[in-house]
């Protein structure tokens, strides 16, 4: 586990979060994926002096960090660590129901790409592991989740070409999990650089500057964490906490999850969600969110050249009506 001196992550479109979330004294506000507590810092600054932040993490590694980062701030922030999709059963420990604004910033915080041990980059070499929980003595959430080095090893050729066209978009499913197979028949496939050698040899020389296994990579992340899973149940449970004129913050960092996010937003933004062709309205949906968010706001161009990592960044953002 790092010291908390080696560990940075810069918290992408922080300021647009917090204007829009607009946070003010009296206000509680939930930050779902709070990892090196960024975004939760500035909340807790703009939020002065009694605005309380609740930041929830898998990661019990990222949470010892933002602890001791966090501390400065007393009794306005607490911890917990858990899923996000189930943010409403876990905030009754505190007896909060209602808040006035959510942020989910998903993906991976620099902690745990640059932490070869969790096995999520090909930049290190590292053991395939991949799980946001990471695996601690007598830890049982990390016990029953595969990881990476499973995944890859022990299913079949189809569950492999199935989680990179699925999760990662890969035009080259087929041909890299076959390379897999042939691989594995001989030595198990045990490192992040193996598999990102493995798929970098089998598909075609790309003009694209991102690495070749990088959709590998992000589908078998998003597989083993079940994360669109718990998108869509985090953004159902975040709606049902939020108080009226409550705002609803998501990042995300690849058109999966923008997908899911735009859509539900869509969703909730309708007067009706009848089938097309429907003669008359049905289903009785009202609105249940004004949409801030025409389209995804993007980080400009000296946000990107200080912190790449947010190249890909979007943020969509819901008021509650
Ligand atoms: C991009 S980082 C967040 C960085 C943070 N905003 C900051 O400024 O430091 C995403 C974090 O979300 C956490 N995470 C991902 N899925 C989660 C889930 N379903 N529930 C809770 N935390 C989750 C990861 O462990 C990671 O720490």
């Amino acid at each position: 586990m790092p010291k908390i001196m080696d560990v940075s992550h810069i918290p992408v479109l922080c300021d647009k979060v917090v204007n829009f979330l607009e946070p003010h004294p009296e206000g509680v506000y939930i930050d779902g994926t709070v990892g090196l507590g960024g975004h939760s810092v500035a909340l807790l600054k703009a939020s002065a002096p009694n605005g309380k932040i609740i930041g929830i993490d898998l990661d019990t590694d990222a949470l010892t960090v933002t602890k001791d980062r966090l501390q400065v701030f007393g009794e306005r922030c607490s911890l917990i660590n858990g899923n996000f999709a189930e943010m409403n059963t876990l905030l009754e420990t505190h007896a909060v129901h209602a808040v006035d604004g959510i942020l989910l910033d998903l993906g991976v915080s620099s902690l745990q790409l640059d932490a070869p041990h969790r096995g999520f980059s090909f930049n290190h070499t590292g053991p395939l592991d991949m799980r946001m929980t990471p695996e601690h003595k007598n830890d049982t959430a990390a016990e029953t989740m595969l990881t990476a080095m499973q995944v890859v090893n022990d299913s079949t050729v189809e569950g492999l070409v199935d989680i990179f066209k699925r999760y990662g978009e890969e035009r080259f499913a087929k041909r890299i999990a076959h390379r897999i197979a042939a691989v594995r028949q001989h030595e198990p496939i045990t490192t992040t650089t193996q598999l990102a050698e493995i798929v970098a040899q089998t598909v075609p020389k790309r003009r694209s500057k991102i690495h070749p296994a990088t959709r590998v990579f992000q589908a078998l992340r998003i597989y083993i964490n079940a994360e669109l899973e718990n998108l869509m149940a985090g953004l159902d449970v975040a709606l049902a906490l939020l108080k009226p004129n409550g705002r609803l913050c998501v990042i995300t960092f690849h058109s999966l999850e923008d997908r899911i996010v735009k859509h539900r937003f869509q969703t909730w933004a309708r007067m009706c969600i009848c089938p097309p062709k429907t003669p008359i309205c049905i289903c009785e949906h009202r609105p249940s969110v004004e949409i801030l968010t025409k389209r995804p706001v993007l980080p400009d161009v000296a946000e990107v050249q200080h912190n790449p990592r947010a190249r890909s960044a979007k943020l969509r953002v819901v008021c509650k009506l």
